[in-house]
């Protein structure tokens, strides 16, 4: 939920004048896309084509996969990733912290997700909590990339491998992150992203699945189009999660400006640190070690106490400065409605003290300079005047 403010409120700190909200994310399009989408509806072909394979190639080549499989959303790429490596019943180790559908396609795949605890300072996956909670069976682990900054990727593919177990990587969040020097969509066993709107590159909707298997990626790819071999040939019990060739063209022009967004988004999470941290009461985001942020969400983590308000009074303080801000997440996964009796906040106490505490700032490419220097004041004004 969005804490409310008033036009007048807002007005009010302005003397009078309205000020411009600065949102928590904006999607950024120009001419290039549309001219993109375009060329595909002149084309009369929509459907999964020669753009989406196009696509396909060059974001394995960004990423520095060897395959890439183009799917309709990253809900339908994690689903896809579950069901092509594991067998139903199977139990599957998933961060309490994270995006439900991280663990809900496990329940859809027919497997058992085991929530495990996060880590307090990267917020992903705690290679601990892992090891408490493997079973005789389990058969892989999903650690998610949040926010956009990597899980602990050398801790977890190693503990992957001594337990013989499968690795999906959740990057919903992620593109371009990397993890000692390696874009993190170039580890096996398959990567995960989305294309939604509000991360850092966008189709509308989208999702795409990385791999350097060459078998693995041949059955995501029959899975995701019926399981169709050959036309009206159909040897896997398959979906049509299919991407258009209209999603892929936006992709495609996305892609060419990872670089440039990545470069803004990394900016402005060191400009808004330099200008937050050290506040009493407000951890800035950290990247584990060897890790390469990619901010598609800036989030800190408050400290109620030392603050003199909760979060909710944070929030409403800030959108009296105009800025917008969001929660992700407001419920560890054990205490959403899908997931009860999956564990309690005693199992959980890193995750469900986050869920309590964490609040994003807005940090991406379309701020400004002043957009930057307003959220900094906004947060300092707001600290110092409580205490
Ligand atoms: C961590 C995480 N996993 C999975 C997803 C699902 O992706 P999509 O919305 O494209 O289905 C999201 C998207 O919000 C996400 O943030």
């Amino acid at each position: 939920m969005q804490p409310q403010v008033s036009a007048l409120e807002l007005r009010a700190k302005t003397g009078g004048a309205a000020i411009r909200k600065i949102p928590i994310a904006r999607v950024e399009l120009d001419a290039r896309e549309f001219a993109a989408v375009r060329k595909v509806l002149e084309s009369g072909r929509l459907r999964a084509g020669r753009v989406t394979q196009a696509f396909e190639n060059e974001f394995a080549r960004a990423a520095g996969a060897r395959h890439a499989v183009a799917v309709n959303s990253g809900t339908s790429a994690l689903f896809l990733a579950y069901r092509a490596l594991l067998e139903p019943g199977d139990e599957v180790i998933v961060p309490d912290f994270t995006f439900a559908a991280t663990a809900a396609m496990v329940v859809a795949a027919g497997c058992k997700p085991v929530f495990a605890d996060v880590d307090p300072e990267t917020c992903t996956l705690d290679p601990h909590e892992v090891e408490r909670r493997l079973t005789r069976r389990t058969r892989a682990i999903a650690p998610v990339h949040l926010f956009g900054g990597p899980a602990d990727v050398a801790a977890l593919a190693g503990l992957a491998k001594r337990h013989g177990l499968r690795v999906v990587w959740d990057a919903a969040q992620a593109h371009g992150a990397e993890f000692g020097g390696r874009d993190v969509g170039s580890f096996p066993d398959a990567v995960c992203y989305s294309f939604y709107p509000t991360k850092n590159m966008t189709a509308g909707e989208g999702g795409m699945l990385t791999t350097s298997d060459a078998k693995l990626a041949r059955k995501l790819r029959l899975l995701s189009s019926h399981g169709e071999a050959s036309r009206y040939s159909h040897i896997l019990l398959g979906y049509n999660f299919r991407l258009t060739d209209i999603a892929a063209a936006i992709g495609r022009v996305q892609l060419r400006k990872l670089p440039a967004a990545l470069r803004r988004r990394r900016e402005n999470a060191r400009i808004l640190t330099r200008g937050v941290a050290g506040l009493h009461g407000i951890t800035t985001p950290r990247a584990g070690s060897g890790a390469n942020h990619a901010y598609c969400l800036y989030t800190i983590v408050l400290e109620p106490k030392a603050l003199g308000m909760n979060r909710d009074q944070f929030q409403r303080a800030l959108l009296r400065h105009g800025v917008e801000t969001a929660v992700h997440y407001p419920l560890p996964l054990h205490r959403q409605p899908i997931f009860r009796g999956y564990g309690s906040d005693r199992d959980f106490p890193v995750s469900t003290r986050l869920a309590e505490c964490v609040v994003s700032l807005p940090v991406h490419p379309g701020l400004t300079r002043p957009d930057l220097e307003r959220i900094v004041q906004a947060v300092r004004e707001i600290v110092s005047t409580r205490k």
